[in-house]
């Protein structure tokens, strides 16, 4: 039992059972999928989790209670634990548990990314540099201290430009400003967001760059010692001007031509190796014009909300189970992505409002090619519309022939939902 390996017999297939840690922040939507994945494959899950939860309650000695920012201690605490209860990977649900992951995956000999390659993934000013100097096309962009007078950035900077958060997702506090005169409500806009978002309200820098026109994907990969493993390209058609950018329907396989398909996977991994990453899921957003391919950012984490359950691979297995098995040094089966085309939408909060109830969604399901929907947001809770939203409503999943159908299909459903709130 070295290294607190078992072996078993399952279904008279021999096994291995290895012990994970997950570190699952109190806020994510990828709790369920991870630990589906990791029964499917008979993996022992240790949750690491910031406060008491009710999933964390569950564990019986499972569990241990971790600060995610204090890497220090936590890296200890995870090293103390593993003397007893050896573990075989380390692996972040979600952005912010992603630097431990690191940390405490290197203090345990584990493969892993190096802690400042993952810093420089979570820190948008900080990969734009690294992008930059690797030569890879990237928008040009300034940070703007908290004491930076409005007015006066306003006249160092190109329009249309973007603001946003330097640690954000979700399209969270992400602006775009199109004229000089525009700029300071932007900034104070943006600047408002972040500060809410900090424990102690304190205002921080953010960032501002040019705006990228043209078409937007998304790319979800796995980094297996260093080499960058493609698993999806997704198209996002609907398009993503600005002044926010709430994202909707991601679709996949990209309807781009198999050379553009290439080339984003060469961008990507060279984007990969800007920052210095190695191992485990990326998921990397790029842009599209007469320019080039333009790298937009590259986050050290799988796709994000419930989007992982458009994909599926091989013999139907999940990504999660995908980024176990890489993690804990498991077999890596076959896992091509399947054949039918699929896609997700995820629901857009268009005004503000205390929520009744989302109506049509019997119809929408109803809808050939719509295999889910999920309503997120439970009645009775606050709407709040992008940029200060941090929530999607929820997430409805097609697969179909084509691309064109799956889309088709997510707006055909889409146009069945009617959301009723109060107030
Ligand atoms: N420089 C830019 N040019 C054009 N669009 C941008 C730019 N920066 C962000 N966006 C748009 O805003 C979205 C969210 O911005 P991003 O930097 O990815 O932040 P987040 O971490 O919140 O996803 C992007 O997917 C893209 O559509
Ligand atoms: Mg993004």
């Amino acid at each position: 039992m070295a290294g607190g390996i078992l072996l078993n017999s399952i279904r008279g297939q021999l096994t291995v059972m290895a012990r994970v840690l997950l570190l699952i922040p109190s806020r994510t939507y990828r709790t369920h999928d991870f630990m589906e994945a990791a029964s499917r494959l008979g993996v022992e899950v240790v949750v690491g989790s910031e406060h008491r939860s009710a999933l964390a309650a569950l564990m019986e000695g499972r569990q241990l209670r971790l600060d995610f920012h204090d890497l220090e201690r936590s890296t200890q605490r995870i090293v103390a634990f593993a003397r007893d209860h050896p573990l075989n990977a380390v692996v972040a649900v979600d952005d912010t548990g992603t630097l431990l992951a690191a940390s405490a995956a290197k203090a345990l000999g584990l493969a892993h990314n190096p802690v400042d390659a993952v810093e420089a993934a979570r820190d948008k000013a900080r990969m734009r540099q690294r992008f930059q100097a690797a030569g890879l096309l990237t928008p040009g962009f300034r940070t703007v201290e908290a004491r930076e007078d409005a007015a006066a950035v306003a006249t160092t900077v190109r329009f249309p430009c973007v603001v946003k958060p330097l640690d954000l997702s979700g399209s969270q506090g992400v602006v775009k400003a199109d004229a000089l005169d525009t700029l300071p409500d932007v900034l104070a806009r943006v600047r408002a967001i972040v500060a809410a978002c900090q424990p102690d309200g304190v205002r921080s820098a953010v960032l501002v760059e040019d705006f990228i026109a043209g078409e937007e994907v998304a790319v979800e990969a796995l980094l297996r010692g260093g080499e960058l493993d493609l698993l999806a390209i997704f198209d996002k058609p609907d398009p993503l001007n600005g002044p926010f950018f709430e994202e909707t329907i991601y679709v996949t396989p990209s309807r781009l031509t198999t050379e553009r398909q290439a080339e984003i996977r060469d961008t990507t991994a060279r984007a990969a190796r800007a920052l210095g990453l190695t191992d485990g899921p990326i998921h990397a957003e790029l842009r599209i014009n007469e320019g080039g391919i333009w790298m937009l950012e590259l986050a050290a984490r799988s796709i994000g909300g419930l989007c992982s359950r458009t994909l599926r691979f091989g013999s139907g297995i999940s990504l999660e189970e995908l980024i176990l098995r890489h993690a804990a040094d498991l077999p890596m089966p076959a896992h091509d992505r399947e054949r039918s085309a699929a896609g997700v939408m995820m629901l857009p909060i268009a005004t503000k409002g205390r929520l009744k109830a989302v109506a049509g969604q019997a119809e929408a399901r109803k809808v050939a090619g719509v295999d889910g929907l999920v309503i997120t947001i439970p009645p009775g809770e606050q709407l709040v519309p992008l940029p200060e939203g941090d929530r999607y409503l929820g997430f409805m999943f097609a697969r179909a022939e084509s691309p064109a159908a799956v889309e088709a299909a997510l707006r055909e459903a889409h146009a069945q939902l009617r959301i009723i709130t109060d107030g």
